[in-house]
């Protein structure tokens, strides 16, 4: 797929990449960029060429600075800008996408790119990243589905902590509080993230998909639920002896 501006999608080997492409604006995401990803999203969801995907952000300086705030403060009202986002259910679609998506995270991971980030299986940082979610700060809550990406990720102490009080985490204690899975240097982010999901394409699809929906999706069940989720797509992969 091509055409795009402010993101780049290439597929290589059964990988797809997609690319935040607005280094000179720290890759905000603005209305473009949603356009855009949601474009790409569908396009990963349905094709079979592809089997993973890295998530990353052009430059140097960031993975994504959040929204775009000159657009926000443009836009009719920031409660109208927030509703034409979610008519799109992007973080719908994002969280839909039963393959494996990987984030490979550097520079600032603030706002819209922790919830970018957040949408993924596995957060790979370099150690220059620097997460936060600035919105109570900017008098809105975050409307990617931080809110509840992020407990359910790091539990709920920790992500009230970062919500409430508006504290940047650094990549160290980011890992600590399992927000990321591993911190890397910025030499090795892209190579640890091609690492990985060259090692996820070489298994069943399916049975990386059914995976990923056990895990997902059940966190939403009862155990009982869950267990049951479980058996259900174990029993719908074709036995293999
Ligand atoms: N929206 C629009 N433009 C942004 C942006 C954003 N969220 N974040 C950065 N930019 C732009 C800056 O305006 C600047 O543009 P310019 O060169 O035309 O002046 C460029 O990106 C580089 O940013 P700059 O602020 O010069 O970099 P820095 O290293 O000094 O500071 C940050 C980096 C992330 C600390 C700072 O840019 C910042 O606080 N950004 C806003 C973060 C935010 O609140 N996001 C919204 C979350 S809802």
């Amino acid at each position: 797929m091509s055409g795009f501006e402010v993101i780049i999608y290439q597929k290589r080997d059964g990988i797809g990449y997609v690319t935040l492409n607005r280094p000179q604006a720290l890759n905000a995401y603005n209305i473009q960029m949603r356009d855009e990803l949601y474009q790409v999203l569908g396009a990963i969801r349905d094709d079979p060429e592809v089997d993973v995907v890295i998530f990353q952000g052009a430059g140097e300086k960031a993975f994504c600075a959040g929204a775009d705030l000159t657009e926000f403060l443009t836009a009719p009202s920031p409660i109208v800008a927030r509703q034409v986002r979610w008519e799109r259910d992007i973080w719908g679609l994002f969280l839909s996408i039963a393959k494996p998506l990987i984030a490979a995270l550097h520079g600032y991971v603030l706002g819209s790119g922790i919830e970018i980030a957040l949408c993924c299986d596995i957060r790979l940082a370099s150690d220059d990243a620097q997460f936060g979610l600035p919105e109570p700060g900017l008098g809105i809550i975050p409307a990617a589905g931080g809110s509840q990406t992020l407990p359910r990720v790091i539990g709920r102490a920790g992500a009230l902590e970062i919500l409430l009080s508006g504290r940047w985490v650094r990549a160290e204690e980011a890992y600590r509080l399992k927000l990321v899975n591993r911190v890397v240097s910025r030499a090795e982010l892209l190579p640890e993230a091609e690492k990985l999901a060259r090692k996820m394409k070489t298994y069943n699809p399916l049975a990386v998909s059914y995976a990923k929906q056990a895990v997902t999706r059940g966190l939403d069940l009862s155990l009982a639920e869950g267990l049951g989720l479980e058996a259900k797509l174990g029993r719908r992969l074709p036995v293999s002896s």
